[in-house]
């Protein structure tokens, strides 16, 4: 089956074309384009992303970004094409709320013939609802237009199954064990999700306030650090942690003991702000010393509530997924501790160019639910800010 792949959920513009072979337990990805435009140089000045200017970016983005996918993919067929009035009319329609597009749009499917795609895969949720919609409304002109079905697809599911895949000759390969358990870490999303044999999944514990990720981006900016602050923040705490293991800092470790699957980082990023008032003019030594400290206490925090959740669930595979899973330290302490206390458990970490937001990750979560012929309404489909992987 070949797949589009579309995700515009946050500040990532990203288009891909896969061909993917294998069934509800396994499949093989070949990645036959990927394109990607990150606008994290727009919103730095902003400090975060701005919605607005996110939606107008994926506006600007999408159609120059499906080109050149396609042609990576060599499936860029330049040929005059007629669009029937009433196709037409459907697609002006679904893309009236997108007027950034509509030009482009038109312009490149007059001349392109359809590619040989199957489906579409598309992220409907979760993320920034005007984000979201453009890549929607895309989705489904084109299916209209080229008479193919769209399959919604869960962002965070996408961190999930793409954090499976491992590199066999020059294709990604997924295999996916019965019971799965994903801690999921991003910039919006904290959380435990068991993933059941039927490809269901269970919310086993969440953050009740900031997400591990967002609270990397508070505690860079209380250290004048730019956005995004995880990756600032993860090498300051590097640089200590090479020069030297002891740290006048101590900090917090949120709910570690409590008994259950949840986890808090607003405490933890409010205790970082106490320091960073009560010394005022922070020196190199003491962002690295605090960046240390903030990671190390994220860090215990995440790993301690997993190892409850996998005793609780008797999973024995385990994904770390979502882009705080780029983090150096927490890597290692999951690897480590888990050889030493669990190595019974299988971990699976996605390499570094798979972190980040991409369309990757929606094609291979798309495959699978395409492949239990999960399509969407056309009509109906619509972008959910808030959607939840465990429905
Ligand atoms: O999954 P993602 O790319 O977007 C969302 O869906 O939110 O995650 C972005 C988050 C940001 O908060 C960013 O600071 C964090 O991932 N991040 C990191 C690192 N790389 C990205 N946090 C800690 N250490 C990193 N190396
Ligand atoms: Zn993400």
């Amino acid at each position: 089956m070949k797949l589009l792949a579309i995700e515009t959920s946050c500040d990532e513009t990203a288009v891909a074309v896969l061909e993917a072979n294998g069934d509800e337990a396994g499949a093989t990805f070949n990645v036959l384009g990927n394109a990607l435009i990150s606008q994290i140089d727009i919103h730095k000045e902003y400090g975060g992303v701005f919605p607005a200017i996110a939606k107008r970016e994926h506006a600007k983005n999408l159609v120059p970004l499906l080109e050149a996918a396609l042609e990576e993919a060599e499936m860029l067929r330049e040929d005059t094409q007629v669009i029937s009035p009433e196709k037409y009319e459907r697609i002006v329609e679904i893309l009236s709320r997108e007027p950034d597009l509509t030009g482009a749009f038109f312009a490149f499917v007059n001349e392109c013939e359809k590619p040989a795609i199957d489906a579409i895969t598309v992220t409907h949720g979760p993320g920034l609802e005007p984000a979201l919609w453009v890549g929607v409304n895309f989705a489904r002109a084109l299916s209209v237009l080229w008479d193919i079905p769209v399959v919604g697809v869960n962002h965070m599911e996408g961190h999930f199954l793409v954090a499976l895949a491992e590199e066999k000759d020059g294709a990604l390969s997924v295999s996916i064990p019965e019971k799965t358990l994903g801690l999921l870490i991003s910039g919006g999303h904290t959380e435990l999700d068991l993933r059941m044999e039927d490809g269901s999944y269970k919310l086993l514990g969440q953050t009740r306030d900031d997400a591990v990720g967002e609270a990397f981006d508070k505690v860079a900016r209380m250290m004048d650090l730019p956005y995004p602050g995880g990756p600032e923040v993860s090498k300051l705490a590097e640089r200590h942690r090479e020069d030297s293991s002891t740290n006048p800092f101590q900090l917090p470790r949120p709910m570690i003991h409590e008994d259950n699957c949840d986890f808090s980082f607003s405490g933890l990023k409010t205790s970082v702000l106490y320091k960073v008032k009560e010394i005022g003019e922070l020196s190199e030594l003491q962002k690295e010393q605090l960046s240390m400290a903030f990671e190390d206490a994220a860090a215990d925090v995440l790993y301690a509530k997993t190892l409850r959740a996998l005793e609780e669930t008797g999973a024995r595979a385990l994904i770390i997924g979502g882009g705080v899973s780029a983090n150096t330290h927490i890597r290692r302490v999951f690897t480590d501790k888990l050889r030493d206390e669990r190595p019974d458990v299988s971990l699976f970490i996605p390499r570094a160019s798979l972190t980040g937001d991409n369309a990757i990750m929606i094609g291979v979560a798309g495959y699978f639910r395409a492949l239990k012929k999960q399509f969407a309404d056309i009509a109906t489909l619509r972008a959910d800010g808030n959607l939840s992987l465990s429905a």
